[in-house]
């Protein structure tokens, strides 16, 4: 122990800011936990939970936004270790995003009409998050394909016999994420048609049905498409193809 320690405060606060002590002032708690609507306001009680998961879901998707644009530099810049773990935390971000749905299913599906008079025409479909992850997914895409395409990367030859590879690494954290935000869809979809019901529509006028078809929109289709040429051409691939000699 050295003497600064010795004689050092510790129930001091030192940062400026507001808030009544240093964690308060560093987190900005006090506005963060007034973001929410107040008891007095609310039609619902469980308004506080629907604000939550949605609240906290667009900061993980500000964190999953921010690794992803980054991932995308560096990309880029050839640097595929820096990529890969980039990827890694921005799918771990969409994890923790499906995994709150779950707190949705505690919301009983008539008391949701009575929350639904207040939202307008608001609706997750203009998630700042979301839409964010849409247009870097796409932009990471158009690197990949770029890296893909400058390096003479034969996606299928990695795939067969360089399974151990720095850029077989990271077509797998691509798969990854793309997947990761396939199974949101799908966790979203469950859940609002155990919430909403089937066929009906939404705060902004989408029938759920067509959000079944979006779980299989793609940000890496040539990933996808591999996997097919991998059956196709494999030790069983004619059977695939239906031919029978
Ligand atoms: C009870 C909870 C929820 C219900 C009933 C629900 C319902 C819906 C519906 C009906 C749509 C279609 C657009 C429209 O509103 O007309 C939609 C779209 C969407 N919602 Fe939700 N939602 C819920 C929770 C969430 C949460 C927590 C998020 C996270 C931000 C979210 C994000 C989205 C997104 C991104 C779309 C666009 C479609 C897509 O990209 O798949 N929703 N939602």
């Amino acid at each position: 122990m050295n003497n600064d320690q010795v004689l050092r405060d510790y129930s001091e606060q030192i940062l400026d800011g507001d808030g009544g002590n240093d964690y308060e002032r560093y987190m900005h708690t006090g506005t963060l936990l007034s973001l929410q609507r107040r008891p007095e306001e609310v039609v619902h009680r469980d308004e506080l939970l629907f604000q939550v998961v949605h609240q906290s879901t667009e900061l993980w998707l500000k964190l999953a936004h921010a690794e992803l644009v980054t991932a995308t530099d560096r990309l880029r810049a050839r640097d595929l270790d820096a990529t890969v773990a980039l990827l890694t935390r921005a799918s771990l971000g969409l994890v923790l995003v499906t995994e709150q749905l779950e707190m949705m299913h505690h919301l009983s599906p008539w008391d949701f009409q009575t929350m639904r008079t207040v939202l307008g025409h608001g609706s997750g479909a203009d998630s700042p998050g979301w839409r964010s992850i849409h247009r870097q997914g796409n932009a990471l895409g158009r690197a990949f394909t770029d890296y893909v395409t400058a390096e003479g990367v034969d996606l299928a030859e990695l795939y067969r016999s360089q399974v151990h590879s720095p850029q077989h690494r990271l077509a797998e954290a691509m798969i990854e994420f793309d997947e990761r935000v396939s199974l949101w869809r799908v966790r979203h979809y469950k859940m609002l048609t155990r919430v909403i019901g089937n066929e009906v529509f939404g705060t902004q006028g989408t029938r759920t049905d067509v959000l079944a078809r979006l779980i299989e929109d793609r940000f890496f289709p040539e990933l996808w498409r591999l996997r097919t040429e991998l059956t196709e051409t494999g030790p069983m691939g004619r059977y695939h193809l239906g031919t029978s000699s």
